[in-house]
């Protein structure tokens, strides 16, 4: 019964920011991935080149924290370099090397990782079945009786991501799964719309953010 209420006011609250986002979606330059791979090797002048952390192939890298960027839907990736540079989102790492680039300059740079082949999902075996197992039935289940419903309901079917609005999360890098929870949780990351993803954070357990987080990560990404 609970699970019904919160699942029809999650589909009102849905299909909302799903108007918002149609609405908000201008008619800008879509961004032009040439001139995104010039800006990925040279940098912002003052930062890092992007190659350095998220690789040449845009697979980023688990140990580092560095998300996968390769495939990704080029409007959600402009929106969290907006978002970064704007403050609503905090990364001491990465918002120094984009803060002298313009918004065309981000989207080219976003145009350029979308249109990259999806790198392929290396799973860690060291990862106890009983982890996966738990992320398993989290990420398609949920855990209604903590109000969490199965992340796929919004991230789509096996986690690929739906438009511009949900991100892919399947094949993602698990520390990078990881420190995104945990920045909902600690305030660092307050930039998705109405708040959809704090409220799911909030009532994961560290253990069940671990559990997903390796799940996700051994799932296999097709391009968004
Ligand atoms: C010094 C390492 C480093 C460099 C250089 C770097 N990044 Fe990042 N990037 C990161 C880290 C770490 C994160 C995750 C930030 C967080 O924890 O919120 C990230 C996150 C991102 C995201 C968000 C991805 C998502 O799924 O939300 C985008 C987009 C991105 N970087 C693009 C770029 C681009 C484009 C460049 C080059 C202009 C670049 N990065 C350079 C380390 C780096
Ligand atoms: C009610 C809808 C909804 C549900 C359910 C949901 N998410 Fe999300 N999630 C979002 C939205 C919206 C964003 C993008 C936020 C933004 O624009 O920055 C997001 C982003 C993320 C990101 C950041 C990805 C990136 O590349 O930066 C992670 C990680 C994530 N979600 C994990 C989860 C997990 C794990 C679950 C299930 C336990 C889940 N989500 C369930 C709506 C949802």
């Amino acid at each position: 019964m609970e699970a019904n209420i919160m699942n029809s006011l999650l589909h009102a609250t849905l299909a909302a920011v799903l108007v918002m986002a149609a609405t908000s979606a201008t008619a800008a330059d879509s961004g032009n991935p040439d001139r995104g791979a010039t800006l990925a090797a040279q940098g912002d002048g003052s930062g890092a080149p992007c190659t350095a952390c998220h690789g040449a192939d845009g697979a980023g890298n688990n140990a580092g924290g560095f998300p996968r960027l390769a495939g990704m839907d080029a409007d959600y990736l402009f929106k969290q370099m907006a978002d970064m540079n704007a403050g609503q989102r905090t990364s001491p790492v990465m918002q120094p090397n984009i803060d002298n680039f313009d918004e065309q300059q981000l989207r080219d740079l976003a145009a350029y990782y979308a249109d990259m082949p999806v790198p392929e999902t290396s799973t860690d075996t060291s990862v106890d079945a009983s982890v996966m197992a738990m992320g398993s039935k989290l990420v398609n289940e949920g855990d209604w009786d903590n109000y969490v419903p199965p992340c796929s309901t919004c991230h789509g079917p096996g986690n690929q991501g739906v438009g511009h609005v949900f991100p892919a999360l399947a094949g993602q890098h698990p520390n990078y799964i990881r420190s995104q929870l945990q920045a909902w949780q600690n305030n660092q990351r307050n930039n998705d719309p109405n708040q959809l993803m704090t409220a799911i954070a909030e009532r994961l357990s560290q253990e069940q953010i671990d559990a997903v987080a390796a799940y996700l990560g051994s799932q296999n990404a097709t391009k968004q």
